[in-house]
């Protein structure tokens, strides 16, 4: 009996200063003291060894340890894992873990800044759809059936008979465009396009482009140089050459390409530039009076300049970027080059 006492005093002992911290500790002390093999079963046992004038002494102290031992555990039961805590252990002095910002696509950036450029002109921004019908795409532009020029852009089509396609170029946009609003018009028109092409470093399936469509009275070739020009000195900074070819589209007349001078040797020639110092940027031209009599505008009252170039190969002349694919594969290591741009 005296050994008994001993013994649970020193237990008793040992459960008041217990202060578990966190569930592992608390399971470890049920299965220690409340356990089917723990300490209060054992002495509980140990009853039978007790002669029997002392066992209802003997009683009172086992009742009082079991109930000692029950309570520590229920006080703190709000440790368990899975239990509303009622306190929490958060350390508030540990350090904030930290959130990965995303970041805006490079292509979107330098349409942003494209975008803003020509924004600074006056011109305003407009979008379509990406899954078009014959008539916008094609149709209106001064493209008919069986026009050889089709062939220039591989297209997918939807569904035939009616056509629905996806859009081959960004000129679907200024059709909508011209569709419903009379000049002046003066618009942007940034957009994905798709052309049934082999993906490789140098062409892919879908790209971006953007085109710009400027109507009123009186607007010359000399209004879309000075545009354009505007534009390249922005992008590209003042010292950047340009130089017009001419060149064919259905919808313009005259049309041209656009080069500038070689972005990353400033002309002198370099594998970029094919060695000749240019590097070819967009096409564009005058508004053919055949798509402005498609939307009811007098090609006797208002004239225009149109243009179209690929956001890809804008990029491309500014960050040097050389394969297209790139742009499409989520590469992480890629895409946070341009975080600070
Ligand atoms: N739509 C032409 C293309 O995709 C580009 C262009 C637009 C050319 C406007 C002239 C005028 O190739």
């Amino acid at each position: 009996m005296q050994s008994l006492q001993q013994q649970i005093k020193v237990y008793e002992e040992e459960i008041q200063a217990f202060q578990p911290q966190n569930a592992q500790e608390l399971e470890a002390y049920r299965i220690k003291f409340l356990g089917t093999k723990g300490i209060v079963k054992q002495i509980l046992g140990e009853m039978k060894n007790v002669p029997g004038d002392q066992k209802k002494e003997a009683g009172q102290l086992l009742n009082a340890f079991k109930q000692l031992a029950e309570e520590k555990w229920e006080s703190n039961k709000h440790l368990q894992e899975g239990s509303n805590k009622k306190e929490s252990n958060i350390d508030l002095s540990l350090p904030g873990s930290q959130v990965q910002m995303g970041t805006r696509h490079p292509l979107r950036m330098v349409e942003n800044k494209m975008v803003g450029i020509f924004e600074k002109l006056g011109f305003s921004v407009a979008s379509g759809p990406e899954i078009e019908d014959d008539w916008h795409n094609f149709g209106s532009m001064n493209l008919p059936e069986h026009h050889p020029a089709r062939d220039m852009q591989d297209t997918f089509y939807v569904s035939q008979n009616p056509d629905w396609l996806l859009r081959t170029h960004s000129s679907s946009i200024q059709a909508r465009v011209m569709e419903n609003e009379q000049p002046p018009i003066r618009v942007v028109c940034p957009g994905r396009v798709y052309r049934n092409e082999t993906i490789s470093a140098r062409a892919h399936c879908f790209f971006h482009q953007m085109e710009g469509l400027y109507i009123d009275k009186n607007v010359s070739f000399a209004d879309l140089k000075q545009t354009l020009y505007y534009f390249v000195t922005e992008m590209f900074g003042a010292n950047t050459k340009v130089r017009f070819r001419p060149s064919y589209f259905p919808f313009t007349e005259p049309s041209a390409e656009m080069d500038i001078s070689c972005t990353v040797c400033g002309g002198d020639g370099c594998s970029l530039c094919k060695h000749t110092g240019w590097v070819e940027i967009l096409g564009c031209g005058m508004v053919h009076p055949n798509v402005l009599r498609n939307f009811n505008i007098d090609p006797e009252v208002y004239t225009g300049f149109a243009f179209g170039m690929g956001v890809e190969r804008i990029t491309q002349l500014k960050y040097q970027v050389n394969d297209l694919r790139l742009y499409s594969q989520n590469d992480i290591r890629f895409l946070r080059q341009f975080e600070s741009i």
